[in-house]
């Protein structure tokens, strides 16, 4: 199963627009009825308005209507050794819309891969528990 999440997003990353940094990133984001929903970075001549993987594989479920989600895998770069982790915008809608016990799992690309969860990496969140929402 991890295998094949790892394959997928390593084909995943052919979709990515990365004309400016050449650094590839998807993510696969998984819900609780184990579908999935990709992204892939999408760059922009204007730097600034550059879309993160991660942001849009959740823009994509919420789009689709899921909103239980069960964990997210990331690739980032083409590096085989070095692991990738979600920006810190990434991290702040991560919060916003999974359990902070959910594991966010970054691979490399020679297939190893490393788990944090939500909480890790995003201590002390602002999140929705200060409007006494869920
Ligand atoms: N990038 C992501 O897609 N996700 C992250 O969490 C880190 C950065 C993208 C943005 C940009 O297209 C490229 O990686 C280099 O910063």
């Amino acid at each position: 199963m991890e295998s094949k999440v790892f394959e997928k997003l390593i084909k995943l990353q052919n979709n990515s627009y990365c004309a400016y940094s050449d650094y590839p990133v998807a993510a696969v984001l998984i819900d609780s009825d184990d579908k999935e929903f990709y992204g892939v970075n999408i760059e922009n001549a204007s730097y600034g308005l550059t879309i993160c993987a991660e942001r849009n594989a959740i823009g994509n479920a919420i789009t689709n209507g899921s909103k239980y989600f069960k964990e997210i895998h990331i690739i980032c770069g083409r590096n085989k050794k070095t692991f990738g982790v979600p920006c810190g915008a990434c991290r702040q809608v991560l919060v916003e819309f999974c359990k902070k016990d959910m594991p966010v799992i970054v691979w490399n690309c020679e297939g190893k891969s490393k788990r944090y969860t939500v909480e890790e990496l995003i201590p002390y969140s602002f999140d929705n528990e200060f409007f006494g929402k869920e």
